[in-house]
This record gives C-alpha cells, structure tokens and sequence, in this order.
C-alpha cells in the first residue's frame, strides 16, 4: 500500500518483480530461489531438487485439499506410532522400495562381493556378545540350524577378528523387541568375533517368513493398496572389519514363502541359500545340536575400505 513519508509525499512500495511471486507455474523455482543462502551445497543441491520434485508431484495429481490432509494424517500417525523399539517412518520407507534403492545406489557390489540389502527396523538393541559356536537361540524353540561361514577380502584372504552381528525372528515370527517380555531382549542375536582363518559358526533355528509389523499406518497402506505385509525367511548379518567396508545384509532361505514377493523388495538372488538337513548323530552331538539338524554356510567378501571405485 503507498504510504507518505515525512515531508507528506505519496510513496509507491518498490515493485517486486513478477519473477520473484508464487504463482503456480513459477511455484518450484520461487521456492527453490528461497534456498539460495544455504551454506552447504550439498544441503542447497538437495534441497531444490526435493521442492522441484515435490511440487511436480503435487501438480501431476492435482493434489486435493482433502488429500494433503490426508496426507499429512498420514506422516503425523506414523511419527507417532514409532517409539524407542519401533521405527515406523524406516518401514514406511522400506514399503515404498526407499531403502533398498538408496541401499543400491551406496552399496554397488563389484563382482565377487557380498551383496547388501535392508537393514530394516529391528537392530534397534545391541547384539549380545558370544562365543564362536555358541547359540543365540536362547528359549530353544524352532528347528535346530548350525550357521558356519567365513570372511575374507576380494583377493580370498581371510579377515581374522571381523564382527559378525546377527539377528533374526523367532519360531513364530518375532523379533525379541516386539515380545512384551523385555528380558527376552538378545534372544536371536548374536555378535561373534571371526577366528584366525576369518573363519564363524554359531547354533541357531531355521527363521521363519514374518509379516512386518501392519497394525499401524504403513499396515493401512498396505491394505489399501492390497498388498500383502510379509517377508521371506531370512537372517540379518552386519559384518565389519578395520579396513573393510561394513556389508549389511540377509541369507534368504532356498524356498520359503514369499520369496519373489518381499514387501520391502529386499531379495537378491546372491544372497539366497540352502538350508540342508543333516541326520548324522555324530555330526549332531559334535555341533551340540539335535539330531536332525539343518545347516548353511555363508562366504562374507568385503570391499576394502579405500575401494572408491566400487563401493
Ligand atoms: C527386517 O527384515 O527385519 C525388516 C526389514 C524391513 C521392514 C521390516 C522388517
Ligand atoms: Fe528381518
């Protein structure tokens, strides 16, 4: 609005030029404009292509009124539904193949190394620490599995002393976080400290395909899009070693459900095995298990930590 000055002279407001106003065909690059202060360039870089690919979005669907409030309902619930042992935003983003594409495009295995996939939502407490051999399968249920593996760098040599972290989902399906009884915590988790040869071996039980969690919002998403919630049978493994770069990844049992339909789109043909069973008495008091009993092996090769090229 004009306004005078002190002498009483009309003043006219300084024109701000049209290419500088929200309009809707400009909306994007007015707000991307807004972000021209950023200090860091790599925040600035990210920032203008989230708001031009956002505003692109909104204008593809026409996005309603009604449905950007839907939408926002939607995060509010999901900020709300995560608590110190549930992470819903992770699931949201492993259902929307997030995690995977952004796990893809940091994690490009050359030949010969181990292939990543999802973390996923439940290394949310520390693995108990044990003894090579030992197991992790602390209330005994599920059918007996002997774990053995190596690790080694790109050239074949073995790493002695890598970290292998594991955990899985019990008998029924669960992680031991989702167990109301919290001194159930550890069961189905294990960290082992590779021998001299890089060489592991843990007891265990055969895991189980599990539904993710789908009583909350990303289960709502799920139903309304019908797709189904479950992932196939897998044990996670974290394996680091000074030098190397750390592989975050899962061995898919050969056959079980769900295989060609991961909810969280994890599987890699790599990073599937068989889980044979021995019915050798001999064999099976040796590795303290039961007889029968099932075994797998897993090979970790890790990418040397300087080996910028591929990974
Ligand atoms: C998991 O394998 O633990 C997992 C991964 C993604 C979503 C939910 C669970
Ligand atoms: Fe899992």
């Amino acid at each position: 609005m004009a306004q005078r000055d002190v002498s009483g002279t009309v003043a006219e407001p300084p024109a701000v030029p049209a290419s500088e106003l929200f309009s809707e065909e400009r909306s994007a690059e007015v707000v991307a404009a807004s972000f021209a202060g950023t200090r860091d360039p790599r925040l600035h870089r990210v920032l203008t292509s989230l708001v031009r690919h956002l505003h692109d979005f909104v204008k593809d669907v026409e996005l309603t009124d009604e449905e950007w409030a839907a939408a926002i309902g939607f995060l509010t619930a999901t900020g709300q539904t995560c608590t110190a042992t549930r992470q819903e935003f992770i699931l949201l983003s492993d259902v929307l193949g997030i995690s995977m594409l952004v796990e893809t495009l940091n994690n490009r295995a050359g030949d010969d190394l181990t292939e990543s996939t999802v973390e996923g939502p439940f290394h949310v407490v520390a693995s108990p620490r044990r003894e090579l051999g030992a197991s992790i399968a602390e209330d005994g249920r599920g059918t007996p599995c002997l774990v053995t593996g190596s690790v080694a760098g790109p050239d074949g040599r073995p790493v002695p002393g890598a970290e292998v972290d594991v955990w899985q989902a019990d008998d029924e399906g669960f992680y031991d976080v989702q167990r109301a009884d919290e001194r159930a915590h550890g069961n189905l988790r294990g960290l082992f400290t590779a021998d001299a040869e890089g060489r592991f071996r843990f007891r265990s039980i055969v895991p189980r395909y599990y539904p993710i969690p789908a009583d909350g919002p990303v289960g709502r998403l799920l139903e309304a899009t019908s797709r189904h919630p479950n992932r196939p049978a897998h044990i996670h493994f974290e394996v680091s070693a000074p030098g190397y770069r750390t592989v975050t990844t899962h061995l898919f049992v050969a056959g079980t459900p769900f295989i060609d339909s991961d909810a969280v789109f994890g599987v890699k043909p790599s990073l599937v095995r068989e889980f044979p069973e021995v019915d050798d008495p001999a064999r099976a008091e040796q590795a303290g298990l039961p007889n029968p009993f099932r075994t797998v092996h897993f090979d970790v090769v890790l990418s040397p930590a300087d080996d910028e090229g591929v990974r």
